[in-house]
């Protein structure tokens, strides 16, 4: 005789019980960008809730979010100069050294601040790296050629920067090669062995970012990613990807977007022992922002319905812009 399977979750205490999936505040990270001036806080049209904030409003802010549980910020500089070789991304006194030093100042071991480490904001091109003088030769309408190395090697001095100022952990988004190695030798050199390293390991050059754009004043002037971001149809390349960073040093590793990406993410997370974090991006977020102001949608089940699905496909870490949201709106 075959036994009737129970269906347990016909009972909401044992429901709970068996949940498999659980989310915590200490899983979320949440995204700042910060601009120059005083008294700056603007919003920023694609993503609502969202704002640019200069470095006395980003303080007032975090306080507020620290009380949440918003302990974990991962900041975006924006409004630099924009010059050929990034000069302006491994100044001392850019606003993200500012807002590193004000935070670590004020908040001291409460806040764990990490920084973005990309270019692009820094470019006056917007690509995420340095243009080759060939590239620049062809002319208008050739495809960007972004020189690796010396892309690299800016982006470890943005990285040791971030360090020297506070940092307690960088994230490169570049997607060059060798950048984690890069960034961890310089680290080490300079007595930052302790700075950790979030790797934009797999970062596929995606529609998804378009939002972010606009807030970071960072879209490439000619041409698009696709040279060093990598390619959506890919997810064995993906896999590739994520286990160069992890031999060069990253210590957790990234998927990004998010939501189109559910099972790179699960792919990666079956294929290494390090923490996965995945990045729910801007575009992300401004579709359920703009469908719930339609009221087509309810956002609290979705949002949550979105989180609890990074975390089955195996995110420990979930960056994401509604995490204010979750957190002040006690959606947990
Ligand atoms: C910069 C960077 C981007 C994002 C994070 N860092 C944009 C891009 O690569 O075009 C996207 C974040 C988002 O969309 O929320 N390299
Ligand atoms: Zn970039």
């Amino acid at each position: 005789m075959t036994q009737r399977p129970r269906r347990l979750r016909k009972n909401p205490i044992i429901r709970e019980m068996i949940a498999e999936t659980r989310l915590s505040k200490d899983m979320f990270i949440y995204p700042y960008f910060i601009v120059p001036g005083k008294k700056e806080k603007q919003g920023i049209n694609a993503m609502p809730g969202i704002n640019h904030f200069s470095v006395d409003e980003l303080l007032k802010d975090a306080e507020k979010g620290l009380k949440l549980g918003v302990n974990k910020v991962l900041l975006f500089g924006v409004g630099e100069e924009k010059t050929k070789d990034a000069s302006s991304s491994f100044s001392n006194n850019s606003v993200v050294v500012k807002a590193i030093k004000e935070l670590k100042k004020n908040f001291g071991e409460d806040i764990y601040v990490i920084t973005d480490v990309c270019v692009c904001a820094y470019t006056d091109h917007g690509h995420c790296g340095l243009l080759t003088p060939l590239s620049q030769r062809r002319g208008a309408g050739g495809e960007a050629y972004v020189h690796n190395d010396s892309s690299v090697e800016v982006l470890a001095k943005m990285a040791h920067a971030h360090a020297l100022a506070g940092a307690d952990m960088v994230a490169p988004s570049d997607m060059m090669d060798g950048r984690v190695g890069a960034i961890r030798n310089l680290l080490d050199s300079k007595g930052f062995e302790n700075t950790a390293i979030m790797s934009y390991a797999i970062k596929f050059s995606s529609s998804y970012y378009g939002p972010f754009r606009e807030a970071a004043d960072s879209a490439p002037q000619k041409g698009d990613r696709k040279s060093y971001q990598m390619d959506f149809r890919n997810g064995r390349e993906a896999l590739k990807e994520a286990m160069l960073d992890e031999q060069e040093g990253a210590d957790i590793l990234m998927v990004k977007p998010a939501l189109a990406y559910m099972d790179v993410i699960s792919n990666l997370r079956a294929n290494t022992l390090l923490p996965v974090a995945c990045y729910n991006v801007s575009g992300e977020y401004s579709m359920v922002k703009a469908a719930a102001q339609k009221g087509w949608i309810d956002e609290q089940k979705i949002v949550m319905e979105n989180m609890h699905a990074f975390s089955r496909a195996g995110a420990d870490i979930i960056i994401s812009y509604h995490t204010r949201d979750i957190l002040e709106k006690k959606w947990l």
